[in-house]
Protein backbone atom coordinates (compact mmCIF):
# COMPACT_ATOMS: atom_id res chain seq x y z
CA UNK A 1 0.00 0.00 0.00
CA UNK A 2 1.43 3.72 -0.91
CA UNK A 3 1.58 6.52 1.60
CA UNK A 4 -1.77 7.68 0.10
CA UNK A 5 -4.82 5.15 0.06
CA UNK A 6 -6.47 4.70 -3.04
CA UNK A 7 -9.01 2.89 -4.48
CA UNK A 8 -6.18 0.64 -5.76
CA UNK A 9 -5.86 -0.54 -2.04
CA UNK A 10 -8.79 -2.15 -2.06
CA UNK A 11 -7.88 -5.77 -1.89
CA UNK A 12 -10.18 -8.66 -3.91
CA UNK A 13 -13.76 -8.85 -2.82
CA UNK A 14 -14.58 -12.23 -4.23
CA UNK A 15 -17.84 -13.52 -1.92
CA UNK A 16 -18.44 -10.59 0.04
CA UNK A 17 -21.86 -9.24 -0.56
CA UNK A 18 -22.41 -5.36 0.46
CA UNK A 19 -25.44 -3.54 0.66
CA UNK A 20 -25.24 0.07 -0.15
CA UNK A 21 -28.24 2.72 0.76
CA UNK A 22 -28.46 4.97 -1.79
CA UNK A 23 -26.29 3.58 -4.39
CA UNK A 24 -27.85 5.74 -7.23
CA UNK A 25 -25.62 8.85 -6.88
CA UNK A 26 -21.91 10.39 -5.50
CA UNK A 27 -20.58 8.22 -3.06
CA UNK A 28 -22.84 5.30 -2.46
CA UNK A 29 -22.58 4.88 -6.46
CA UNK A 30 -18.91 5.30 -6.56
CA UNK A 31 -18.76 2.48 -4.04
CA UNK A 32 -20.49 0.18 -5.25
CA UNK A 33 -18.85 0.84 -8.33
CA UNK A 34 -15.19 -0.04 -6.62
CA UNK A 35 -16.37 -2.89 -4.76
CA UNK A 36 -18.22 -4.52 -7.76
CA UNK A 37 -15.13 -3.76 -9.42
CA UNK A 38 -13.09 -5.34 -6.87
CA UNK A 39 -15.52 -8.77 -7.26
CA UNK A 40 -18.45 -8.16 -4.37
CA UNK A 41 -21.91 -8.99 -5.27
CA UNK A 42 -23.35 -5.29 -4.38
CA UNK A 43 -26.69 -4.94 -3.44
CA UNK A 44 -27.39 -1.54 -4.15
CA UNK A 45 -30.57 -0.01 -1.76
CA UNK A 46 -32.03 2.28 -3.36
CA UNK A 47 -35.60 4.63 -3.59
CA UNK A 48 -35.92 4.97 -7.10
CA UNK A 49 -35.43 1.19 -8.48
CA UNK A 50 -35.71 2.49 -12.29
CA UNK A 51 -32.94 4.66 -11.58
CA UNK A 52 -31.16 1.88 -9.15
CA UNK A 53 -31.39 -0.32 -12.55
CA UNK A 54 -29.81 2.02 -14.84
CA UNK A 55 -27.15 3.09 -12.22
CA UNK A 56 -26.45 -0.76 -11.87
CA UNK A 57 -25.91 -0.98 -15.86
CA UNK A 58 -23.13 0.91 -15.77
CA UNK A 59 -21.27 -0.70 -12.90
CA UNK A 60 -18.38 -3.64 -13.24
CA UNK A 61 -19.20 -7.08 -11.95
CA UNK A 62 -22.36 -8.36 -9.85
CA UNK A 63 -24.90 -6.11 -8.60
CA UNK A 64 -28.45 -6.60 -8.18
CA UNK A 65 -31.18 -3.67 -7.51
CA UNK A 66 -33.45 -3.77 -4.25
CA UNK A 67 -35.97 -0.88 -3.35
CA UNK A 68 -35.68 0.92 -0.10
CA UNK A 69 -36.61 4.16 0.56
CA UNK A 70 -35.08 4.64 4.36
CA UNK A 71 -36.88 7.51 5.32
CA UNK A 72 -40.46 5.08 5.87
CA UNK A 73 -40.05 2.57 8.54
CA UNK A 74 -42.41 0.20 6.07
CA UNK A 75 -40.52 0.65 3.34
CA UNK A 76 -37.45 -0.31 6.03
CA UNK A 77 -39.10 -3.03 7.03
CA UNK A 78 -40.33 -4.60 3.94
CA UNK A 79 -36.41 -4.63 3.04
CA UNK A 80 -35.23 -6.33 6.37
CA UNK A 81 -38.32 -8.69 6.40
CA UNK A 82 -37.24 -9.83 2.51
CA UNK A 83 -33.46 -10.42 3.34
CA UNK A 84 -32.36 -13.91 3.47
CA UNK A 85 -28.67 -15.23 4.02
CA UNK A 86 -25.33 -13.02 4.52
CA UNK A 87 -24.64 -9.76 4.38
CA UNK A 88 -20.79 -8.80 4.92
CA UNK A 89 -21.00 -5.46 4.76
CA UNK A 90 -24.08 -2.90 5.31
CA UNK A 91 -23.30 0.82 4.43
CA UNK A 92 -25.91 3.54 5.57
CA UNK A 93 -24.54 6.00 3.32
CA UNK A 94 -28.30 7.36 1.80
CA UNK A 95 -28.57 10.96 2.76
CA UNK A 96 -30.21 14.27 2.49
CA UNK A 97 -29.07 17.83 3.48
CA UNK A 98 -30.66 21.06 4.73
CA UNK A 99 -34.14 20.27 2.37
CA UNK A 100 -37.06 22.54 2.96
CA UNK A 101 -39.25 21.23 6.05
CA UNK A 102 -41.33 18.41 5.70
CA UNK A 103 -42.81 14.97 7.62
CA UNK A 104 -42.28 11.37 6.89
CA UNK A 105 -45.49 8.91 6.69
CA UNK A 106 -44.54 8.01 10.11
CA UNK A 107 -44.89 11.56 11.71
CA UNK A 108 -40.73 12.33 11.39
CA UNK A 109 -38.72 15.44 10.26
CA UNK A 110 -38.13 14.48 6.56
CA UNK A 111 -33.81 14.90 7.65
CA UNK A 112 -33.68 13.02 10.74
CA UNK A 113 -36.04 9.85 9.32
CA UNK A 114 -33.35 9.73 6.24
CA UNK A 115 -30.48 10.59 7.98
CA UNK A 116 -31.13 8.75 11.35
CA UNK A 117 -33.63 7.04 12.11
CA UNK A 118 -34.30 4.93 9.09
CA UNK A 119 -30.56 3.58 9.39
CA UNK A 120 -30.99 2.96 13.16
CA UNK A 121 -34.51 0.64 12.45
CA UNK A 122 -32.75 -0.55 9.18
CA UNK A 123 -29.01 -1.80 10.81
CA UNK A 124 -31.01 -2.88 13.77
CA UNK A 125 -33.31 -5.12 12.07
CA UNK A 126 -30.54 -6.45 9.21
CA UNK A 127 -28.05 -6.84 11.79
CA UNK A 128 -28.62 -10.95 12.17
CA UNK A 129 -27.68 -11.24 9.07
CA UNK A 130 -24.28 -9.05 9.19
CA UNK A 131 -21.08 -10.57 9.34
CA UNK A 132 -18.26 -8.82 9.01
CA UNK A 133 -19.04 -4.89 9.52
CA UNK A 134 -21.64 -2.00 9.64
CA UNK A 135 -20.43 1.33 8.18
CA UNK A 136 -22.56 4.48 8.54
CA UNK A 137 -21.58 7.85 6.98
CA UNK A 138 -22.19 10.90 9.06
CA UNK A 139 -20.65 14.48 8.66
CA UNK A 140 -18.06 16.92 10.29
CA UNK A 141 -21.25 18.64 10.85
CA UNK A 142 -21.70 16.43 13.56
CA UNK A 143 -19.27 18.67 15.51
CA UNK A 144 -21.99 21.63 15.71
CA UNK A 145 -24.83 19.78 16.74
CA UNK A 146 -26.72 20.51 20.18
CA UNK A 147 -28.96 17.59 20.08
CA UNK A 148 -32.47 17.32 21.99
CA UNK A 149 -33.44 14.31 22.48
CA UNK A 150 -36.82 15.33 23.90
CA UNK A 151 -37.27 16.49 20.51
CA UNK A 152 -35.60 14.15 18.15
CA UNK A 153 -38.41 14.29 15.71
CA UNK A 154 -38.47 17.90 16.06
CA UNK A 155 -42.21 18.17 16.32
CA UNK A 156 -42.03 21.11 18.86
CA UNK A 157 -39.16 23.41 17.68
CA UNK A 158 -39.03 25.88 15.32
CA UNK A 159 -37.20 24.05 11.75
CA UNK A 160 -33.50 24.63 11.16
CA UNK A 161 -32.21 23.28 8.17
CA UNK A 162 -28.71 23.46 9.12
CA UNK A 163 -29.06 22.24 12.47
CA UNK A 164 -31.79 19.10 11.83
CA UNK A 165 -28.89 18.47 9.65
CA UNK A 166 -26.22 18.47 11.81
CA UNK A 167 -28.28 16.72 14.78
CA UNK A 168 -29.12 13.93 12.40
CA UNK A 169 -25.15 12.96 11.75
CA UNK A 170 -24.37 13.54 15.39
CA UNK A 171 -27.00 11.00 15.89
CA UNK A 172 -26.16 8.73 13.31
CA UNK A 173 -22.44 8.65 14.86
CA UNK A 174 -23.67 8.06 18.74
CA UNK A 175 -25.32 5.07 16.86
CA UNK A 176 -22.48 3.79 15.50
CA UNK A 177 -20.26 3.93 18.15
CA UNK A 178 -22.44 3.51 20.90
CA UNK A 179 -23.69 0.01 18.27
CA UNK A 180 -19.95 -1.17 18.53
CA UNK A 181 -20.04 -0.65 22.49
CA UNK A 182 -22.92 -3.12 22.17
CA UNK A 183 -21.22 -5.93 19.52
CA UNK A 184 -17.88 -5.96 21.87
CA UNK A 185 -19.79 -6.24 25.27
CA UNK A 186 -21.86 -9.53 23.46
CA UNK A 187 -18.81 -10.90 22.18
CA UNK A 188 -19.65 -10.16 18.51
CA UNK A 189 -17.06 -9.87 15.56
CA UNK A 190 -19.13 -7.48 13.98
CA UNK A 191 -17.83 -4.38 13.64
CA UNK A 192 -19.70 -0.86 13.61
CA UNK A 193 -17.58 2.07 11.71
CA UNK A 194 -18.17 5.62 10.56
CA UNK A 195 -16.93 7.39 7.99
CA UNK A 196 -17.05 11.17 6.81
CA UNK A 197 -16.28 11.84 2.92
CA UNK A 198 -15.26 15.57 4.21
CA UNK A 199 -17.09 18.40 1.86
CA UNK A 200 -17.71 16.55 -1.31
CA UNK A 201 -18.67 18.18 -4.94
CA UNK A 202 -21.80 15.55 -5.43
CA UNK A 203 -25.90 16.15 -5.41
CA UNK A 204 -25.98 16.42 -1.84
CA UNK A 205 -27.03 20.34 -1.83
CA UNK A 206 -27.96 20.80 -5.76
CA UNK A 207 -31.70 21.31 -4.38
CA UNK A 208 -29.95 24.72 -3.23
CA UNK A 209 -28.02 25.21 -6.27
CA UNK A 210 -24.56 24.81 -4.54
CA UNK A 211 -23.64 21.72 -6.38
CA UNK A 212 -20.63 24.14 -8.72
CA UNK A 213 -18.25 26.44 -6.98
CA UNK A 214 -14.97 28.40 -7.82
CA UNK A 215 -13.63 27.01 -4.94
CA UNK A 216 -14.47 23.19 -5.91
CA UNK A 217 -10.61 22.81 -5.38
CA UNK A 218 -10.62 22.75 -2.05
CA UNK A 219 -13.11 20.47 -1.46
CA UNK A 220 -13.01 16.83 -2.19
CA UNK A 221 -14.43 15.15 -5.50
CA UNK A 222 -16.70 12.67 -5.56
CA UNK A 223 -13.99 9.98 -6.14
CA UNK A 224 -11.76 11.01 -3.13
CA UNK A 225 -15.16 11.75 -1.12
CA UNK A 226 -16.17 7.74 -1.09
CA UNK A 227 -12.25 6.47 -0.36
CA UNK A 228 -13.32 7.24 3.62
CA UNK A 229 -16.41 4.81 2.85
CA UNK A 230 -14.17 2.13 0.83
CA UNK A 231 -11.58 2.44 3.64
CA UNK A 232 -14.05 1.65 6.24
CA UNK A 233 -15.58 -0.99 4.60
CA UNK A 234 -12.32 -2.89 3.06
CA UNK A 235 -9.27 -2.10 5.78
CA UNK A 236 -8.91 -4.33 9.21
CA UNK A 237 -9.89 -1.04 11.83
CA UNK A 238 -10.58 -1.17 14.86
CA UNK A 239 -14.77 -1.22 15.60
CA UNK A 240 -15.90 2.42 16.50
CA UNK A 241 -13.17 3.83 14.30
CA UNK A 242 -14.54 7.24 12.54
CA UNK A 243 -12.51 7.14 8.74
CA UNK A 244 -12.49 10.70 7.40
CA UNK A 245 -10.00 12.90 5.08
CA UNK A 246 -6.43 13.19 6.29
CA UNK A 247 -6.64 17.44 4.79
CA UNK A 248 -7.17 20.35 6.92
CA UNK A 249 -10.12 20.12 9.10
CA UNK A 250 -11.18 16.75 7.63
CA UNK A 251 -12.43 18.76 4.73
CA UNK A 252 -10.18 17.03 2.07
CA UNK A 253 -7.57 14.24 0.97
CA UNK A 254 -7.30 10.56 1.73
CA UNK A 255 -8.70 8.57 4.88
CA UNK A 256 -7.51 8.53 8.18
CA UNK A 257 -8.89 7.53 11.55
CA UNK A 258 -9.67 10.43 13.18
CA UNK A 259 -12.04 11.52 16.10
CA UNK A 260 -15.21 12.17 16.45
CA UNK A 261 -16.64 14.88 19.07
CA UNK A 262 -16.96 14.55 22.44
CA UNK A 263 -20.39 14.82 22.36
CA UNK A 264 -20.57 11.71 20.16
CA UNK A 265 -18.35 9.87 22.30
CA UNK A 266 -20.38 10.24 25.41
CA UNK A 267 -21.78 6.27 25.91
CA UNK A 268 -24.36 7.80 28.09
CA UNK A 269 -26.04 10.16 25.31
CA UNK A 270 -25.91 7.50 22.97
CA UNK A 271 -27.60 5.08 25.29
CA UNK A 272 -30.47 7.39 25.99
CA UNK A 273 -30.57 8.24 22.22
CA UNK A 274 -31.02 4.27 21.50
CA UNK A 275 -33.42 4.06 23.59
CA UNK A 276 -35.49 6.92 21.99
CA UNK A 277 -34.55 6.26 18.70
CA UNK A 278 -36.15 2.20 19.63
CA UNK A 279 -39.28 4.05 20.95
CA UNK A 280 -39.89 5.65 17.61
CA UNK A 281 -39.32 3.00 15.44
CA UNK A 282 -39.68 -0.23 17.51
CA UNK A 283 -36.52 -1.83 15.33
CA UNK A 284 -34.04 -2.72 18.07
CA UNK A 285 -34.91 -6.44 18.77
CA UNK A 286 -32.31 -7.73 16.78
CA UNK A 287 -29.76 -5.80 18.58
CA UNK A 288 -30.26 -7.33 22.01
CA UNK A 289 -28.81 -10.48 20.36
CA UNK A 290 -26.15 -9.37 17.99
CA UNK A 291 -25.18 -12.76 16.20
CA UNK A 292 -23.58 -13.41 13.02
CA UNK A 293 -23.84 -15.20 9.63
CA UNK A 294 -27.57 -15.70 9.65
N1 LIG B 1 -21.12 15.43 -0.08
C1 LIG B 1 -20.67 15.87 1.07
O1 LIG B 1 -19.92 16.87 1.17
C2 LIG B 1 -21.02 15.15 2.33
C3 LIG B 1 -20.47 15.61 3.52
C4 LIG B 1 -20.76 14.91 4.71
C5 LIG B 1 -21.57 13.80 4.66
N2 LIG B 1 -22.12 13.40 3.48
C6 LIG B 1 -23.00 12.23 3.49
O2 LIG B 1 -22.64 11.33 2.45
C7 LIG B 1 -23.77 10.52 2.12
C8 LIG B 1 -23.92 10.43 0.61
O3 LIG B 1 -24.24 11.71 0.12
P1 LIG B 1 -23.68 12.27 -1.26
O4 LIG B 1 -22.82 13.43 -0.94
O5 LIG B 1 -23.17 11.17 -2.11
O6 LIG B 1 -25.03 12.89 -1.87
P2 LIG B 1 -25.93 12.49 -3.14
O7 LIG B 1 -25.10 12.47 -4.37
O8 LIG B 1 -27.10 13.42 -3.07
O9 LIG B 1 -26.39 11.01 -2.82
C9 LIG B 1 -27.35 10.73 -1.84
C10 LIG B 1 -27.96 9.38 -2.11
O10 LIG B 1 -28.91 9.11 -1.08
C11 LIG B 1 -30.10 8.67 -1.70
N3 LIG B 1 -31.27 8.91 -0.86
C12 LIG B 1 -31.75 10.10 -0.39
N4 LIG B 1 -32.86 9.90 0.32
C13 LIG B 1 -33.09 8.57 0.32
C14 LIG B 1 -34.09 7.74 0.86
N5 LIG B 1 -35.12 8.24 1.58
N6 LIG B 1 -34.02 6.40 0.68
C15 LIG B 1 -33.01 5.87 -0.06
N7 LIG B 1 -32.04 6.60 -0.62
C16 LIG B 1 -32.09 7.94 -0.44
C17 LIG B 1 -30.16 9.42 -3.00
O11 LIG B 1 -31.06 8.79 -3.88
P3 LIG B 1 -31.67 9.51 -5.20
O12 LIG B 1 -30.64 9.29 -6.27
O13 LIG B 1 -32.94 8.78 -5.40
O14 LIG B 1 -31.84 10.97 -4.87
C18 LIG B 1 -28.71 9.32 -3.43
O15 LIG B 1 -28.45 8.08 -4.03
C19 LIG B 1 -24.96 11.17 2.84
O16 LIG B 1 -25.25 10.44 4.00
C20 LIG B 1 -24.45 12.54 3.19
O17 LIG B 1 -25.10 13.11 4.32
C21 LIG B 1 -21.85 14.04 2.31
Amino acid sequence: MGAKWTNADIPDQTGRTVVITGATSGIGLITARELAGAGARVVLAVRDPAKGRAVAATLPGRTEVRELDVSRLRSVREFAEAWRGRIDVLVNNAGIMQVPEARTEDGFELQTATNFLGPFALTTLLLPHVTDRVVTVSSQLHRISRIDLTDLAWASRKYDDLRTYADSKLAVLLFTLELQRRLAEAGSPVRSLAAHPGIATTNLVAHRGRSATPFSFLLNDPEHGALPTLFAATQDVPGGSYVGPDGVGGVKGHPKIGTPSRRARDPRLARELWDVASRLTTADTATRAPQSGK
